[in-house]
């Protein structure tokens, strides 16, 4: 054999080895579309640097947040298609994919974010990781963002404050029919198109946590926020059930470890970021802050109300019952 074949020979075999070398090594993608400063871009970067020190060079972590890769009305498909394996969307985003978490929209449904994780972590809570599981996708845990609060250019202390007012709203159909409860107006529209929507005046107003309310700078666009808590806005975590079941064993246990300790972590840390960002807002004195009296949040709960029963058909009345019983 000549020297030059033989060259070519061992350079060939170079290249098989480092091929097999780098596909010997799983690449996970997160698309996530908040900032890395909130509770669920914390637990995201948690969940790499956990993942990556249990496995070592047996995964490489990428997370992509801030809709860099795609916006929430895409990401669940391009789980199944295996261009991501890990997504996070409020659960305010599964709509399509099935009723019944639509139970986490119902307004006024959790007195606080004990309540939520009391659900959460309870028989139908759990359940409900598997509600897409005839779709292809496993829900693999629950991460906390927090209670939302209403947000618009007119101070909004009475439902009839509202009335005409356009809200940019995430894609639920409770949402919609909470707003249209008291007569305004909901427009569904990605996450990332609401400072400039909320800035040029192509909605009026919109409902979100404190944590994105500040990490997104609304408050910035918005001269009033009423802190209504009147809803819930949290994340499940999910990826291709096909994909997930398909992983190396050793793999896919180390991952199930690094997401189990991210959620303890997300939900951990998510009260003390709402805490420091409802202050930062608070202190920038961009926006005034309105306090509802009792009664006051009464009559928002009273006029929103109504929407229980127009989606507990969809849901599961023992679902929302299990969820009510934890206030
Ligand atoms: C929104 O669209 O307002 C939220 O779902 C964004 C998020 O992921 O917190």
């Amino acid at each position: 054999i000549s020297k030059s074949i033989l060259a070519a020979g061992v350079a060939a075999a170079a290249l098989l080895g480092s091929n097999f070398a780098a596909s010997a090594q799983e690449v996970i993608k997160f698309a996530h579309v908040v900032a890395p400063n909130t509770p669920k871009g914390q637990g995201a970067d948690f969940f790499k640097k956990r993942a990556e020190e249990i496995l070592g060079d047996k995964v490489q972590i990428e997370i992509y947040p801030n809709s860099q890769l795609f916006d929430d009305d895409k990401v669940l498909a391009a789980i199944l298609r295996g261009d991501v394996q890990f997504g996070a969307p409020s659960l305010a985003k599964f709509g399509k994919w099935t009723k019944k978490l639509q139970v986490y929209d119902l307004p006024f449904l959790f007195k606080d974010m004990d309540a939520v994780s009391c659900f959460q972590n309870g028989e139908k809570g759990q359940e409900l990781l598997n509600a897409m599981s005839s779709k292809g996708l496993t829900g693999v845990g629950y991460w906390h963002n927090g209670l939302k609060q209403l947000s618009a250019n007119k101070p909004l202390r009475a439902p009839e404050d509202a009335a005409g007012q356009k809200f940019r709203i995430q894609s639920s159909d409770v949402i919609a029919a909470q707003f249209e409860a008291v007569d305004a107006v909901p427009q569904k529209m990605a996450f990332s198109e609401t400072y400039s929507a909320l800035q040029t005046g192509v909605v009026d107003g919109q409902e979100n946590t404190w944590s994105n309310i500040y990490s997104k700078k609304f408050f910035e666009v918005q001269d009033y926020i009423t802190e209504s808590n009147h809803g819930l806005l949290d994340y499940m975590v999910v990826t291709s059930t096909k994909w997930w079941d398909g992983l190396d064993p050793e793999i896919r246990d180390g991952l199930a470890q690094a997401m189990k300790e991210a959620s303890d972590y997300a939900n951990g840390l998510s009260a003390e970021l709402t805490a420091e960002q409802r202050q930062a807002v608070i202190d920038s004195g961009e926006t005034e802050i309105l306090q509802l009296s009792g009664e006051e949040f009464a009559k928002w709960q009273t006029a929103m109300k109504p929407v229980w029963d127009e989606f507990s058909g969809d849901i599961g009345q023992d679902i929302i019952d299990a969820a009510a019983a934890c206030n």
